[in-house]
């Protein structure tokens, strides 16, 4: 059986984990394995690198240039120890942020220059690509909010990158629609302004068709 990788992108608030769990949920009671992973992290390594890059009390003066090189560390670190032998033994891996991060966060939210991000991407993952990646977009208003909402009602836990403003946030949604224009084939615009259950639907008509194809 072959593998099949969908990963989810957004900015900030758009309701990704809901969405992979409940996708994650269908997918399983169709009898397929599944794995669900999330970047920065997803390995030992890649947590550590996690931690450093959101939480540490010591990342307060990383450079953007640090920022994509730790983000693809994980990424390296991940797509070898745990998607590419995932995609081979036949899982449908599903994962909470891919390189398109990268490009909308540290392309064009901190503005590094797009073709050296590309080229770091490249390095990372090879020719490990995601089969579809499903954008979900919300308003920058819709994000401020749910993000607010979060950090009311989590436990107080710094955020570095969460601590960039407004203008950051929308530089990113930007360089998400840049990147849904320019692969429209791989790239599927959700719009997760709606409620979950409608997202939820939306999702799960798109990815049906492609269980046929990868059992
Ligand atoms: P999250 O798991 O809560 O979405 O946190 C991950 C944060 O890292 C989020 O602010 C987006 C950011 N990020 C990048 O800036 N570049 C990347 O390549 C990835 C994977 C995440």
């Amino acid at each position: 059986m072959k593998g099949l990788f969908i990963t989810f992108e957004g900015n900030e608030g758009s309701g990704k984990s809901t969405q992979i769990g409940r996708l994650a949920a269908r997918l399983l009671s169709t009898g397929r394995e599944v794995r669900t992973l999330r970047e920065p992290g997803g390995t030992p390594i890649g947590e550590e690198i996690r931690h450093t890059l959101k939480h540490s009390p010591n990342n307060q003066a990383m450079t953007p240039e640090a920022e994509l090189l730790l983000m693809n560390a994980s990424r390296a670190q991940l797509v070898r120890e745990v998607i590419r032998p995932g995609l081979q033994a036949g899982e449908i891996v599903l994962c909470d942020r891919f390189y398109d991060s990268t490009t909308a966060y540290q392309g064009y939210g901190r503005q590094l220059d797009l073709k050296m991000v590309a080229a770091i991407i490249d390095s990372a993952v090879g020719k490990t690509r995601p089969d579809l990646t499903l954008l979900l977009a919300v308003s920058e208003t819709t994000s401020e909010h749910r993000r607010a909402k979060r950090q009311a009602t989590q436990p107080i836990l710094r955020d570095r990158i969460e601590e960039a403003d407004r203008a950051f946030f929308v530089r990113v949604a930007r360089g998400y629609e840049a990147i849904a224009a320019a692969e429209p084939n791989r790239v599927r615009r959700i719009d997760a302004t709606r409620a979950v259950p409608e997202v939820e639907a939306e999702i799960w008509k798109t990815v049906a068709p492609l269980l046929g194809r990868a059992v």
